[in-house]
């Protein structure tokens, strides 16, 4: 099926409501009518995601809003002028028409507009917004190629589109207006620099954690079978172990047997497109440990650590209330 007819396809079910992975600029998505509860539920089922863990919804445009959101406060509207389409998500107060499915209950929904092309083309042919979590089992690393989703939901969803591998790699930055002041709930692909350049300081959720009222405040999320260390680069040496694979940032002082380099330059964007489907190939080799070098916390670098994070799940080095699921 060529990639026109491909897409086709995948509205026609979503509209009959079906369940279909496609690609966004991100990560790969899991997609279902967003007012269509029944096939809302099947995502959960299939990912095996707790009911009280919300969707994000994707929109065509801005336009699409109106059905979705109640207010849209002047720092967001300047946000989805400047970021829109691409990997910025914000969480508004939500119009009495969005399933509780969706957004497990909460007066908010979570919206965002792709910018990838075959996303786009999704929702504007489904003509409805498309709610979507990542197409993954709930709890592992995020689908970055129509193959990962293969390896892991192929039989259990009706369609997945492919889209080639995804150009950002980690998954949107989320940013809540829930409150007085906009906060940052997950890092991602928007670094949180250029949102601030944008409308000033944002709050960044300290440490202490109220609860862990969803899934996605689990500090182990994103979370590969094999351990994941976090080491600094002259920390690396000290990790004899044969079966140790390596998930070096940039050029290693010392290849292990098992290395996988996310950029050779150093280059934040590379290395973020890379991340996932290097943990995936580390982790098919059943090796002992994983461990990880750390990178900087600046621009993407911020989306890289704290999924490595999650995956290491080192608890008490969390910043952020919120990861992806
Ligand atoms: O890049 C992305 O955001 C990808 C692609 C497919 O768009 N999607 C994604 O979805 O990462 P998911 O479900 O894996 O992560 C969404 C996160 C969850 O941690 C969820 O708790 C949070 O968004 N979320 C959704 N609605 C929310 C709300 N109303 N308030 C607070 N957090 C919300
Ligand atoms: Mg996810």
């Amino acid at each position: 099926m060529n990639e026109t007819r491909a897409v086709h396809h995948a509205a026609e079910i979503i509209k009959r409501g079906g369940i279909v992975a496609f690609p966004t600029e991100t990560v790969y998505g899991l997609g279902a009518d967003a007012f269509a509860p029944l096939a809302v539920a099947r995502i959960f089922e299939v990912k095996k995601r707790p009911h009280f863990d919300p969707l994000i919804v994707h929109v065509a445009g801005p336009d699409d809003l109106g059905k979705l959101v109640t207010d849209i406060p002047g720092p967001a509207q300047k946000l989805i002028n400047r970021f829109w389409p691409g990997p910025l998500t914000l969480v508004l107060p939500k119009t009495d028409e969005v399933p509780d499915i969706v957004t497990a209950g909460l007066p908010t929904v979570a919206v965002r507009m792709p910018r990838h092309a075959m996303a786009q083309r999704l929702i504007e042919l489904a003509g409805c917004p498309i709610a979507a979590p990542s197409a993954n089992p709930f709890g592992y690393v995020s689908p970055t190629t129509a193959e990962h989703v293969r390896e892991q939901l192929d039989d259990q969803v009706d369609l997945i589109l492919d889209g080639g591998p995804c150009p950002v790699g980690v998954e949107s930055t989320i940013l809540s207006f829930s409150e007085e002041r906009p906060r940052l709930l997950r890092p991602g692909g928007v670094p949180l620099e250029e949102i601030e350049s944008v409308i000033g300081k944002v709050e960044i959720t300290p440490v202490e954690r109220k609860s862990p009222a969803a899934p996605g405040m689990l500090p182990r999320h994103y979370a590969p079978r094999t351990p994941i260390v976090l080491a600094a680069k002259d920390e690396i040496d000290s990790y004899t172990n044969k079966k140790a694979g390596l998930l070096a940032f940039r050029e290693p002082l010392r290849a292990f047997e098992h290395t996988e380099i996310l950029s050779w330059k150093g280059d934040f964007r590379e290395a973020a497109a890379n991340l996932f489907a290097a943990i995936r190939r580390l982790d098919a080799l059943d090796l002992e440990v994983i461990v990880a070098e750390a990178v900087p916390e600046t621009g993407l670098g911020r989306a890289i650590m704290d999924r490595l994070r999650r995956a290491s799940c080192e608890d008490d080095k969390l910043n952020y209330d919120q990861a992806g699921s």
